[in-house]
């Protein structure tokens, strides 16, 4: 039997409860499918920042690069460790150590779900610069607290972080619908964008069956409202992705339906799947968290991990609880009710 190592950071908040309700329902995946998963869970969280003074240990990232694939609930209690210091200590590191660069976001509507819009038949592939952009972690400050003070955030395109993000989005366009949507701003941003908007050029050059648009950041998020079924793949940088697929996430019904993977396409490090939401303290142990965007992550991964019958039937699973109504409004139904019909119609 094929077993396959996972290393779980559940987190904080509503990242545990959501994280026990993914790996019931991937542990009766490997029941049912003939694979075992060997995890083994790592308490990095806020909690053990205020134990130890770090997020995770120094050796964490050695210690993670030794498991097939990563799983990770959320991260984050600002009542006590503030927000910049507990991503910038465990998330953020992870998927640069790890040049997991493509961060994959779907939005479409599961069944059931009735979404904020008229639109329902939109099917849309985010795909997300992960590793450098908005996210560089390049800047400083000067002079804090005096009148003259100076905050410097630098954004930094690479050729070769462009390129390999931009060729990641026109594969999947070309598996899929063959559209893709460059996202830019280049009529304001006159370097990077104006370098992003080539770079989309040159790489098209090679998928001449993919057709492609140009569509300011603006624009985009005007059209995933009014049109979101016009769109196929979209690729943006990693601050304007994470602002797409937060609306992403509202047009498909809310956070609790978005899932996402960030993957080092070339597999030489692990990749890590977790769900688009927060850890949501004021809901956390509540048993109310609606673990489907979890779940749907965990699908995500098994598919990465070449488990593509147990992928497609976990989701399919997740669609067959949703039909019924089954985890489809807030507060509708418990986290366990959802986690126990998703199994349900797993084992079926
Ligand atoms: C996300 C989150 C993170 C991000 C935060 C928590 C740093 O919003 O995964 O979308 O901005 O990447
Ligand atoms: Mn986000």
């Amino acid at each position: 039997m094929k077993t396959h190592k996972i290393a779980v950071i559940p987190g904080d908040g509503i990242g545990v409860d959501v994280t026990d309700a993914a790996l019931e329902i991937l542990a009766a995946a490997g029941a049912k499918f003939g694979f075992g998963l060997e995890t083994q869970t790592f308490p990095w969280s806020c909690q053990f920042y205020l134990q130890t003074g770090a997020m995770m240990p120094e050796d964490g990232i050695r210690t993670l690069g030794k498991y097939d694939a990563i799983y990770l609930g959320a991260v984050g209690w600002p009542s006590t460790v503030p927000d910049a210091v507990s991503l910038h200590g465990l998330l953020l590191p992870i998927r640069k150590a790890f040049n997991q660069y493509a961060n994959i976001r779907p939005h479409r509507l599961l069944p059931g779900v009735e979404g904020p819009l008229k639109a329902a038949g939109f099917d849309i592939l985010c795909i997300r610069e992960n590793t450098e952009g908005e996210y560089s972690g390049a800047g400083g400050r000067v002079h804090q607290g005096k009148r003259n003070e100076v905050a410097v955030e630098t954004a930094i395109f690479t050729r070769d972080g462009v390129e390999r993000i931009l060729r990641f989005g026109f594969e999947q366009a070309r598996a899929r619908r063959k559209h893709l949507t460059s996202v830019t701003k280049s009529n304001a941003q006159k370097y990077s964008m104006v370098f992003w908007d080539e770079m989309t050029k040159e790489v098209a050059a090679d998928y001449p069956d993919v057709t492609v648009s140009h569509m300011h950041i603006d624009a985009m998020a005007a059209k995933m409202v009014m049109a979101p079924e016009s769109l196929d793949v979209v690729v943006a940088s990693n601050l304007f992705g994470d602002i797409l697929t937060d609306l992403g996430a509202a047009i498909q019904g809310g956070l609790g339906f978005a899932a996402s993977a960030n993957i080092c396409p070339d597999r030489s490090a692990p990749s890590m799947f977790e769900p688009v939401h927060g850890s949501a303290p004021d809901i956390a142990g509540k048993n109310i968290a609606n673990p489907i965007a979890a779940i749907w992550s965990g699908a995500m991964m098994l598919d990465h991990l070449g488990e593509d019958r147990a992928a497609a039937a976990v989701l399919a699973a997740i669609e067959t609880a949703t039909a019924r109504g089954i985890g489809t409004r807030p507060g509708s139904h418990s986290t366990d009710a959802i986690t126990a019909a998703v199994k349900a119609a797993l084992e079926m």
